[in-house]
């Protein structure tokens, strides 16, 4: 019989086999690359086991490729459903068997089903601090509102658009002559240190979404994100 049910993170790292890691990109694949770099240090307890982009003409999917990790393109053209793709997607995941999926850069609204699934097992990294400007510009926004301090969260994924229970932010001060890239490149270098830094935690088994909700870090439920201050 085949079990459907959601797994539970059940994902300590036990010296030998290392947590298998699916990365969705739909772009440059920055943070696939920060992932990918962690992964391939001495006694990683991760491994990106495959990298799934709903565009052909993603980077990341170039970045994956020349190291050897399996790659998949679903684009989303041509479904005529949300619920479609996902079932789509769905079947490329289940057929990798990872312990943990990370969405990187990738931009598209997951349905509910989709979520629920792999709650507990999704982790997302957004580039702002949430639970402030969720969705998209937030560069942009962040400087309109002259905001001093800006950065970005990594959370476990919930249905609820970049709403999920938070784990860890970088908070990168804001510059009197920043302009949005300048701002974006800034906080992007942070994500490159707090996603694999979090995906580790994952993978050692000392990070679980708890069944009350909340994030829990060596068996303790955390208030508010740990927080990383980057000097620039
Ligand atoms: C990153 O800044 C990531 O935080 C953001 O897209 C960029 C992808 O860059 N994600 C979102 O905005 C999701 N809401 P990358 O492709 O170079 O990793």
């Amino acid at each position: 019989m085949t079990d459907n049910s959601p797994k539970t993170a059940e994902t300590r790292f036990d010296g030998n086999r290392p947590l298998r890691l699916a990365v969705l990109i739909s772009g440059s694949g920055s943070n696939l690359q920060a992932l990918i770099d962690a992964s391939q240090h001495d006694q990683a307890p991760f491994q990106v086991a495959l990298v799934i982009s709903n565009r052909a003409d993603a980077f990341g999917l170039e970045r994956a490729e020349r190291v050897g990790i399996p790659t998949q393109t679903l684009s989303h053209r041509g479904f005529k459903t949300r619920e479609a793709y996902d079932t789509a997607l769905a079947e490329l995941l289940r057929a990798a068997d990872p312990g943990l999926i990370a969405l990187a850069g990738f931009m598209r609204i997951l349905t509910p089903g989709f979520v629920e699934y792999w709650q507990g097992r999704m982790l997302n990294i957004h580039p702002s601090l949430l639970p402030s400007y969720r969705g998209l510009h937030t560069h942009q926004r962040v400087l309109e509102a002259g905001d001093p301090m800006h950065g970005a969260t990594v959370h476990f994924v919930t249905a609820e658009l970049d709403g999920g229970p938070a784990i860890l932010q970088a908070r990168v001060p804001v510059q009197a002559n920043d302009d949005a890239d300048r701002l974006g490149a800034r906080v992007l270098k942070q994500e490159h240190c707090i996603y694999p830094l979090a995906v580790r935690w994952f993978a050692e088994g000392r990070l679980r979404l708890g069944s009350d909700g909340r994030t829990q870090l060596d068996g303790q439920p955390l208030d508010s994100p740990l927080i990383i201050d980057a000097s620039t």
